[in-house]
């Protein structure tokens, strides 16, 4: 058999050889076992709610963004491998104790949405926004789907990172503490929770990153309470209101439980709105015979469908939603890293720079209190 070749990752650290791709599930899922024994208490797996069914079930933590950070914040093992995507293995390596090491097992696993929000844009568009109004009294709330050095940004200006599942609270923070707030990189996570907080619409706008002014006048610029940076989640983009009457259609019972990362549309057709782990909560904590139409992650779905056989549990869209980065952690790397690890050798481990690191802890550390 062929095994297929690995594309060139950023890591200098050597990928897994083709004799990995030669092996077979069981033989994939055995090894990993055996190694994660071996390593012990030296070693935790956080998995986000997103990884497929052959990585989670290794897991010793299970989370949310939220849940994963705070976990990372006090863990005890000297290594913590991370199933999810850059950003969160990130924010865990900066939140983690000092002598403590991340790893993410493919350097590959980002997120669209985070790349719509690079530095330099960021910077530009803070310079702009200070020609026609005082930047000291706009407050920046970076959701954390984001890179470091975003985080950072924010601290240093006063302000602060969001989860999905603290976005209201953090908000509330930042209206209190500014005339304006600048919201990054999701606008329909900022869209949706500022319409849950009551603010007009018009108090609202979308800050377009390749037009000047971010296409907005300058008189309507100085007058926003809440600023969105035009990002999105390309995976929630795939749930339509039409999927929702669809639903609504064929079940009368069914209810619609969706991520705030979906549009506005979508959310307020929705009959509930919440992280991965309010969603997982909804799903379990119901009746059995309750009907769900899930408006998230493709493996998350799937997996709340298979461990509530009681109830009826589908995707809000016929057409199957992946998160193509969060895929990219796969059983072979999984056992690459472990393998090395157990060989002394630390591969794919998430490095921040110290100054970068000490202003974006700061950002999430404020999050974390806001929150407690
Ligand atoms: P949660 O924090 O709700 O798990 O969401 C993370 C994410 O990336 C959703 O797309
Ligand atoms: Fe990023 Fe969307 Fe994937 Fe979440 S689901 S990690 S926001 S691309």
């Amino acid at each position: 058999m062929n095994s297929p070749a690995l594309p060139a990752s950023f890591s200098s650290e050597p990928h897994p050889g083709s004799s990995y791709f030669d092996l077979s599930r069981d033989e994939w899922l055995e090894r990993i076992a055996a190694r994660k024994a071996q390593l012990g208490d030296q070693l935790v797996i956080l998995g986000h709610h997103y990884q497929v069914d052959d990585v989670i079930r290794f897991a010793d933590v299970r989370g949310d963004s939220l849940g994963l950070a705070r976990y990372a914040s006090t863990a005890d093992a000297q290594t913590i491998l991370f199933a999810g995507v850059h950003f969160m293995a990130e924010s865990a390596a900066i939140l983690a104790r000092p002598e403590k090491r991340v790893i993410l097992p493919d350097l590959r696993a980002g997120c669209s949405m985070a790349d719509m929000a690079p530095l330099d844009e960021l910077e530009q568009a803070w310079q702009e926004l200070a020609t026609v109004r005082d930047v000291t009294r706009v407050v920046p709330v970076v959701y954390v789907n984001s890179a470091a050095s975003l985080k950072a940004f924010a601290a240093q200006r006063g302000g602060v990172t969001c989860t999905s599942s603290n976005a209201e609270q953090v908000l509330r923070w930042a209206f209190e503490r500014g005339d304006a707030v600048f919201f990054l990189p999701d606008q329909y996570l900022g869209r949706n929770v500022a319409r849950h907080l009551g603010y007009d619409p018009r108090t609202l706008a979308v800050w377009k990153r390749h037009e000047p002014l971010g296409g907005l006048d300058a008189e309507a610029l100085a007058s926003k309470k809440l600023l969105l940076w035009d990002g999105y989640c390309s995976v929630h983009m795939g749930f339509t209101r039409a999927h929702v009457e669809h639903w609504r259609n064929e079940r009368p019972d069914i209810r619609v439980l969706v991520h705030p990362e979906c549009h506005d549309d979508v959310v307020e057709a929705a009959d509930d709105v919440g992280s991965t782990a309010h969603i997982i909560q909804r799903v379990a904590q119901s009746p059995a015979g309750s009907e769900w139409a899930v408006g998230t992650e493709i493996n998350l779905v799937n997996r709340l469908q298979a461990e509530h056989p009681d109830k009826f549990v589908t995707s809000l869209s016929p057409y199957p939603c992946l998160c193509a980065t969060m895929y990219r952690i796969r059983p072979p790397y999984l056992l690459w890293t472990l393998d090395e690890l157990a060989a002394g050798r630390v591969v794919n481990r998430i490095k921040v720079d110290e100054q970068t690191k000490q202003a974006a802890r700061l950002a999430l550390q404020r999050m974390l209190e806001i929150t407690t």
